[in-house]
């Protein structure tokens, strides 16, 4: 009975880490970074951090689907994006585009990855991770003055404005700060 038990045991972990390293998040990475897991896999690839971080904080891939992605990561999207023209040279776009698909939501174990991945599982692509679900949710009883009405953060897009280490991919709330309201809560 007990070995039994130990060897599903055995052949379940053994298929949650064959598909972690599908992923693109290898086994060993996955065991290393347990406790990180509970947010966002924090950005690797160097010109996804560039380019996409020269007007706001650089989005970890894992924030979005893919199909958000697709749509936002082509030449016409980017000529107009959010009012802004954030174009890229060809081979640049390419690699930034397959670094955001690779990273995307639902090839992730982190868990608040996970969270964006099945509330956006159904539906149109969303082209705002402040429109997903999940984001939209655990903010909605921010008040406006806190986000628009505070200079120093303006909009809900500019997640560092608050989450003190959203650029190592951890949004918990008591790593929460948001400007001019030290006591928010
Ligand atoms: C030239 C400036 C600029 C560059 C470069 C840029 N963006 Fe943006 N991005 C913006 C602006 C402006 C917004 C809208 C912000 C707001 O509504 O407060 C935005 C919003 C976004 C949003 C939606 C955020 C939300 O509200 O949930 C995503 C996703 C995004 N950008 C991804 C990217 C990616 C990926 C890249 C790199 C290819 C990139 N951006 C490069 C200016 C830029
Ligand atoms: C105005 C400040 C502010 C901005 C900007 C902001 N957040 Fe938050 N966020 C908060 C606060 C405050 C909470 C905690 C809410 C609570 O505990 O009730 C929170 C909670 C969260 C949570 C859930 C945390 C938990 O412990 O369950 C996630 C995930 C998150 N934010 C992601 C984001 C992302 C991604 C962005 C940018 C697209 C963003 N936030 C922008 C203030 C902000």
């Amino acid at each position: 009975m007990l070995k039994k038990f130990k060897i599903v045991a055995l052949m379940t972990s053994a298929l949650f880490l064959a598909n972690a390293a599908y992923a693109g998040e290898t086994a060993g990475e996955w065991l290393l970074s347990f406790e990180r897991m509970k947010g966002v896999k924090p950005v690797t690839d160097r010109k996804y951090a560039k380019e996409c971080g020269e007007c706001h904080f650089a989005y970890q891939p894992g924030l979005l689907p893919a199909k958000s992605w697709e749509k936002l990561l082509t030449p016409q999207a980017l000529k107009n994006h959010f009012g802004d023209n954030a174009e890229l040279d060809t081979a640049t776009l390419d690699e930034v585009r397959d670094y955001a698909l690779n990273n995307a939501a639902e090839t992730s174990w982190y868990k608040r990855a996970r969270k964006i991945a099945v509330s956006t599982a159904n539906g149109p692509a969303p082209l705002r991770i402040t429109e997903t679900r999940y984001i939209a949710r655990v903010h909605e009883e921010i008040p406006a003055k806190m986000i628009k009405g505070n200079k120093d953060v303006k909009s809900l897009s500019m997640c560092n404005a608050c989450h003190t280490q959203a650029a190592k991919g951890v949004f918990d709330s008591d790593t929460v700060n948001i400007p001019n309201f030290p006591d928010w809560d």
